[in-house]
């Protein structure tokens, strides 16, 4: 069957275009469990990146052709943002039959004017995560340009692995892209240019013409790559030349087969991050340690130290020192806070917060202005108020500790009884001794006090002093802070109740 004839070169306008993503394929070279599209790339689907840069051409349709495994995935519906729904039609691939079978049953039936003259499809292929929308937008309006039933994007690399070739005449026409398994080895030494899978067709066209090809004998596949040459061989004499390219920067243009690869790419969108934050006024020590997600905000003056992984999600005010050994993850962070060697995941941290080194920063953590949680210390679902300070190797869990509250060295809260969490709640101006056993639920009134070793099972009421194992309150309505001398000794009854006089109450360890 012959090639259909190419269209007629169509004015530069702003016609229909259909956004088809390939997402089918089986991604065997990744040898992985989870299909190669959720394969995170610093962080984000590697799906979703190519959703995103397509999106931006602004497209009257959508299509995504996926595998029945990728379409059943329970992370699959994290891979379109929350606004498209309804805007992206779905199509299964039940087999991975090819790039060009795959196109043809996305435009298996396109409505009439996504088939009309001058109407497009951009083709963009899921494993190509480095796509920015500025090279999207720059294929789309040379294909409007060019009129052509085919625009490509091309690259030059090193290595032409396993991308399709780009096959030029003298005149550096573009005659035919040829796939690894059907090219001669010595084409493709030193540089090379390749085919980076992303193109423009005329729609029409490229459905008649996807129809007309045969699947290799190879492979069984229908390439669409095949449509280079079957443009070629169907153009009119005197016609401009019916395939275009775009030669894009070799990093913007690398697919991802296999886990080499995924790094490659990574290392590329590290790079683009760690600069966007430098030229935005943010310091990086040892820079090409330092990891850094997408969609990471990170005030001016800011200094990253080496080692530090900062993920999705995060927010870090200005003035902060961050690392060495920072890892942190969907957490917002104030303005010159300090957060050294420490884990942080889904935590806020208030203005002038210092943390670490060694603190352990759990889901659910509030911490104030100008409070500090130190060494070893590990919080998790609670608040810690302004100003407050939980020292050294403790536990808060389930918990509240009050503006100014001081938490000696070792006090936990044990806030699980075998069967449910319970909470702590302690108040304003307190005083936790060292080694101090919280057991939940309980509640710590407003500068009560509690003496180093005690194992608080009730409710110690406001201004009370508690000690001992058990815990109980030896007096009331202590002084304020700021008088001296040590408290008792856990579990004993060195100090007499309500005595006039008696030991005052500084203990625990700041
Ligand atoms: C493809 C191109 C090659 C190009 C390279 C760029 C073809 C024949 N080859 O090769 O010229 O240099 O990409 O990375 O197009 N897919 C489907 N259904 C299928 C097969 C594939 O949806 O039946 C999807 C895959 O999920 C993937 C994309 O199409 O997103 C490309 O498939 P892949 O197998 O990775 O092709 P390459 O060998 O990389
Ligand atoms: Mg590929």
């Amino acid at each position: 069957m012959n090639a259909p004839d190419n269209p007629p070169a169509s004015p530069v306008g702003p016609h229909h275009l259909t956004l088809v993503i390939l997402a089918a394929g089986h991604g065997t070279r990744m040898r992985s469990r989870t299909p190669k599209m959720l394969h995170p790339a610093a962080g984000v689907p590697m799906l979703r990146r190519v959703v995103a840069a397509g999106l931006s051409a602004d497209p009257d349709h959508v299509i995504l052709v996926v595998s029945p495994a990728l379409a059943a995935h329970p992370a699959f519906g994290s891979v379109l943002p929350p606004d498209t729904a309804g805007r992206v039609r779905i199509v299964t691939q039940s087999e991975p039959l090819g790039t060009g079978h795959a196109v043809a049953l996305a435009l298996h039936g396109s409505p009439r004017e996504a088939l009309a003259g001058g109407a497009m499809t951009l083709v963009l292929l899921g494993d190509h995560p480095l796509l920015t929308p500025g090279i999207v937008a720059g294929v789309v309006t040379s294909a409007r340009a060019s009129g052509g039933p085919v625009t490509l994007l091309t690259c030059d690399v090193a290595d032409a692995a396993g991308y399709g070739r780009i096959n030029r005449d003298r005149d550096g026409h573009v005659l035919a892209i040829v796939e690894r398994a059907d090219d001669d080895p010595a084409a493709r030494a030193g540089r090379v240019e390749i085919n980076s899978g992303m193109m423009v067709l005329a729609t029409g066209w490229a459905r008649d013409a996807l129809a007309a090809t045969a699947p290799s004998p190879v492979t069984g596949e229908i390439y669409l790559t095949d449509l280079v040459g079957r443009a070629v061989a169907g153009a009119r004499p005197g016609s401009p030349w019916p395939v275009s390219a775009v030669v894009a920067p070799s990093d913007v243009a690398m697919g991802v087969n296999d886990r080499q690869q995924l790094r490659d790419v990574e290392r590329v969108l590290h790079e683009r991050a760690r600069t966007r934050h430098m030229l935005a006024g943010v310091t990086l020590v040892g820079a090409e340690t330092i990891f850094i997600d997408d969609d990471v905000e990170i005030g001016q003056d800011t200094a990253i130290l080496p080692h530090s992984v900062i993920g999705a999600g995060t927010r870090i005010g200005e003035e902060c020192v961050v690392g060495p050994h920072a890892v942190i993850r969907q957490s917002l962070i104030g303005d010159r806070c300090e957060v050294r060697s420490s884990t942080l995941d889904s935590v806020a941290l208030g203005d002038g917060v210092d943390v670490g080194p060694y603190a352990h920063l759990r889901p659910g953590t509030v911490v104030g202005e100008g409070a500090h949680v130190g060494t070893h210390a590990e919080v998790k679902n609670a608040t810690v108020e302004a100003g407050a300070s939980v020292g050294h190797f403790s536990y808060v869990g389930d918990a509240r500790v009050g503006a100014r509250t001081n938490i000696g060295a070792g006090v936990v809260t044990a806030n699980y009884d075998g069967v449910r969490k319970h909470r702590t709640d302690i108040g304003a101006d307190a005083f936790i001794g060292s080694d101090t056993i919280l057991r939940a639920p309980v509640r710590i009134g407003d500068r009560a006090r509690t003496g180093a070793g005690s194992v608080v099972t009730k409710d110690v009421p406001a201004d009370a002093l508690a000690v001992g194992v058990p815990a109980r309150v030896i007096r009331r309505n202590i002084p304020r802070a700021g008088g001296g001398g040590p408290l008792p000794e856990a579990g004993t009854d060195q100090a007499t109740p309500d005595q006039p006089g008696d030991q005052s109450i500084r203990g625990g360890d700041a």
